[in-house]
């Protein structure tokens, strides 16, 4: 090459160089995929997930899907590995996250979601969410995350051949509007040689915990526990007696709860006819009733059936999954589509269907569901709607595990009532408003 065309060539890269330095930094080349993190791995949850990805990738085929989610605990161990990555600043470009206290005194909280204003303008996500939860992912006046459902705490399943063998004539649909009409029951169960009421995972007793307490309770006095600062007493005789009937209730559960690896275990014991209740949210309808192998492909009605658990007729204790938009996502237009999928009525109507949850949505088709979440549907309505405890509605996150980490004291020890009531009080006086 002569020096002449050499000169020329370097002349042409400078300019070159020059012209594209001008244009900004070197940019990445686009990459396709949205990482969405999750706890939807189990048995019953992932159908729900993988029905809503199918939907995305139908709608954004250059995207591919990473799905990070992690297994067990309600959320226990996703969260925990959510936080390690956000200490790390390496966020997944979307995670769940429940609509309310969970959402608000944490990510919002903490700066580490953004605002979603142009999200829910452009798919009109404000006029079909419903009143009660547009606050629960609201800061300032600004939605922070997408509702993709809403599931039912407060529902207890059954066995009906198990309450007939031990001779329960009692409807749980109508009958047990007390706790004491559920304890009657539960002593003919237990004479019969089965368990009453099945426990799973240690986070269940949480679960239990909750729905013992507002069906002791009432939903009023519930809601005053959460309010700032709380209208009911911690330290008051509600609080007591409410801890006596879980008390009672916890010596009906089995004795290995707590060496159970999740809730599903505990749902089967009831369709297999090990145990006649486990109270437990509606995700448990989506595994009963969900075809295999993710499903136990059973016979509502027939091979299981529902009612709400004891003394909380007329009430809805609520949660409901979110997901969010980080600060400094990857693939924060990526994220964006995902969250576009999940805030519509095509991505609701998919996924809520298999994870047993009604629509956040008001305007999805009933006929797509099953009978179960058309009642639930028709009772988010038209009942007292209650937020949950171990779902992340009612208590910021640092003080509903240090309830957490009570309920599991006395779990191992249900004759501690006073030091329990103790450990709530001092719960709510560090890690709650009772300061
Ligand atoms: C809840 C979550 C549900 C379900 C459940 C059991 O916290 O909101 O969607 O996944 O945990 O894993």
């Amino acid at each position: 090459m002569s020096n002449k065309k050499l000169y020329v060539i370097v002349a042409f890269l400078i300019i070159a160089a020059t012209i594209l330095s001008a244009c900004g930094p070197a940019v990445a080349p686009a990459s396709k995929s949205v990482e969405v993190f999750s706890w939807w791995v189990g048995p019953g949850e992932a159908d729900g997930l993988a029905a809503m990805v199918k939907v995305f990738n139908q709608q954004y085929p250059s995207i591919s899907f990473d799905n990070a989610a992690v297994a067990g605990g309600a959320g226990t161990n996703a969260k925990a590995v959510l936080a390690t990555r956000l200490a790390a600043n390496d966020p997944p470009d979307s995670w769940q996250a429940h609509a309310g206290q969970e959402t608000i005194a944490n990510y919002v909280a903490a700066n580490q979601v953004l605002p979603l204003d142009d999200l829910f303008a452009s798919t009109g996500l404000n006029s079909v969410l419903p009143a009660t939860l547009l606050p629960l992912i609201s800061k300032d006046g600004h939605p922070y995350s997408v509702p993709v459902n809403i599931h039912r705490s407060n529902v207890m399943w059954y066995n009906s051949k198990v309450l007939t063998e031990a001779g329960v004539t009692a409807d749980p649909k109508t009958d047990f509007a007390t706790l004491d009409a559920f304890f009657a029951a539960c002593d003919l169960v237990k004479a019969a040689g089965k368990i009453c009421l099945s426990l799973g995972a240690p986070w269940t007793a949480i679960h239990l915990f909750e729905n013992i307490m507002i069906g002791s309770m009432g939903a009023d006095k519930w809601n005053g526990l959460w309010t700032s600062p709380p209208t009911t007493d911690w330290n008051g005789a509600d609080v007591t007696t409410g801890i006596a009937n879980f008390a009672k209730v916890l010596s009906y559960t089995n004795p290995d709860a707590s060496t159970l690896s999740d809730w599903q275990t505990a749902s089967k014991m009831v369709s297999d006819g090990d145990a006649a209740f486990n109270i437990m949210g509606d995700w448990a309808y989506g595994y009963f009733a969900n075809a295999a192998p993710n499903g136990l492909a059973l016979t509502p009605h027939t091979d299981f059936d529902w009612a709400v658990s004891p003394g909380t007729y007329g009430i809805f204790n609520f949660l409901s999954d979110s997901f969010v938009l980080p600060v400094g996502a990857k693939h924060p237009d990526a994220a964006t589509d995902w969250l576009t999928v999940a805030a519509s009525k095509a991505g609701q109507e998919a996924f809520n269907p298999l994870k047993g949850s009604i629509c956040a949505r008001t305007d999805c088709n009933q006929s797509l569901f099953s009978e179960y979440s058309q009642d639930a549907a028709k009772d988010w309505t038209a009942n007292v709607v209650v937020g949950s405890l171990m779902h992340g509605v009612v208590a910021a996150p640092a003080w509903a595990t240090s309830i957490g980490t009570a309920v599991g004291l006395f779990q191992a020890d249900t004759t501690k009532t006073a030091e329990f009531q103790a450990a709530l009080v001092a719960a709510c006086a560090t890690d709650g408003p009772c300061k």
